[in-house]
């Protein structure tokens, strides 16, 4: 969607995979939807550095409304659970320097059962430009599969309509690719700004797993329709939650990066640890998800069970592409893995060479240089990734 947003794929925090529904905040205090659970995060995401690193929308998910819309017909917050109502939290997150977003469905409800837009797309369009949204996430719960492309589009009319620039991102792929049916992304890509393609990621590397199986499987499909204003969107990161270890989160960051996709994380910062964050926090690998070209990368080949993705990036030199590449452990033999591989078998061809910088050990080692055909020996820890980047050698 050319709207001047999203240009890169969108960073920030969203409530849903750590904060799922929880709205008794007698029981949960720290982790109901809630006013302050969101300021807490704008707080956090602000003092800890994320913000700096360009995680800089802050998103409410589900289970923010009260189960009726107003005596306008309006819809409203939970009157408990946002007491100063959605405006006043609005900018408070502005004044943190922070950008704001939430959550609707475009059918009767949203998934946990509260108010949906149907029927009321155009004045929920202007209530979230009047409360200061700067992203919005449309879901698909229940609404008719054959109305999603009429009733998306005309809802992203009426985002236009408002004058304020806003983020969209739409859900309806996932329902139709989950259940098998391909998506017109040629189409979703002039209408919205990112899309969801395949069904939600839980806190597993199971979970995570099929889902970089699933956009390697598709990657002829989705690839073409990535670019600066329109992203595939595999879900939100894990990292700093309890079902990945070290190894897995810096493969999740890994292949994010090289999938051109948003950089969502769902997690209590106030919680996490200093490892996860550091994972989080990586700017060469953040500068690679950003990448001003915007081509998603992809799985090139597999070598003994070891998964090889890679994603061309800036600079130039000479006509010549620097590359991204991660080396992902599909193995479960339980140990350090050793392939090796030469760079024209990775597909760099640059006749004079490459510069090659170690991701996550940049400052344990200087930058090596690599002829093409010279092997080059990875040891991948087991579900774990080495990621490097190569910039041609002019
Ligand atoms: C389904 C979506 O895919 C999730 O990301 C989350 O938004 C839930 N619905 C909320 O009900």
């Amino acid at each position: 969607l050319d709207n001047g947003v999203a240009r890169t794929p969108p960073m920030g925090w969203m409530s849903w995979q750590r904060f799922r529904c929880l709205t008794d905040c007698n029981l949960y205090p720290d982790e109901c939807i809630s006013d302050r659970l969101f300021r807490r995060t704008a707080d956090l995401m602000v003092s800890e550095g994320y913000l700096d690193a360009g995680y800089e929308y802050l998103i409410i998910d589900d289970c923010w409304l009260e189960k009726e819309r107003d005596e306008n017909g309006r819809l409203q917050p939970d009157h408990i659970r946002f007491p100063y109502g959605i405006k006043n939290l609005s900018d408070y997150i502005h004044a943190k320097g922070l950008k704001f977003g939430m959550y609707e469905d475009y059918g009767t409800f949203t998934c946990a059962g509260y108010p949906g837009i149907l029927g009321h797309l155009e004045v929920d369009a202007n209530t979230f430009a009047e409360w200061g949204v700067d992203y919005i996430k449309i879901d698909g719960c229940y609404a008719n599969v054959e109305d999603y492309e009429a009733g998306y589009t005309e809802f992203g009319m009426y985002l236009n309509r408002t004058g304020r620039p806003i983020v969209y991102s739409c859900s309806w792929p996932a329902y139709l690719e989950s259940s098998g049916t391909y998506a017109n992304y040629a189409y979703l890509s002039e209408i919205c700004n990112l899309w969801r393609n395949w069904g939600d990621i839980q806190d597993s590397y199971g979970s995570m797993s099929k889902i970089t199986d699933w956009f390697g499987k598709n990657q002829d499909r989705l690839i073409p329709y990535a670019g600066p204003g329109h992203w595939n969107d595999p879900d939100m990161l894990l990292i700093g939650n309890y079902g990945l270890s070290l190894e897995q989160s810096k493969t999740q960051m890994a292949l994010w990066a090289i999938l051109a996709a948003p950089l969502l994380m769902s997690v209590d910062l106030g919680a996490i640890g200093s490892e996860e964050k550091t994972i989080l926090l990586n700017r060469d690998i953040i500068a690679i998800n950003q990448d001003a070209l915007g081509i998603q990368g992809r799985l090139i080949k597999t070598v003994a069970n070891i998964q090889i993705w890679s994603r061309p990036i800036m600079p130039i030199v000479n006509g010549t592409h620097s590359y991204a590449v991660a080396y992902y452990s599909k193995r479960d033999d339980g140990h350090p893995y050793a392939i090796t591989t030469t760079l024209s078998d990775v597909g760099l061809s640059h006749q004079s060479g490459y510069l090659v910088t170690n991701l996550f050990e940049p400052v344990l080692q200087e930058p090596q240089s690599l002829k093409i055909s010279e092997d080059f020996i990875v040891r991948v820890k087991p579900s774990g990734v080495v990621f490097f980047k190569f910039t041609p050698i002019p």
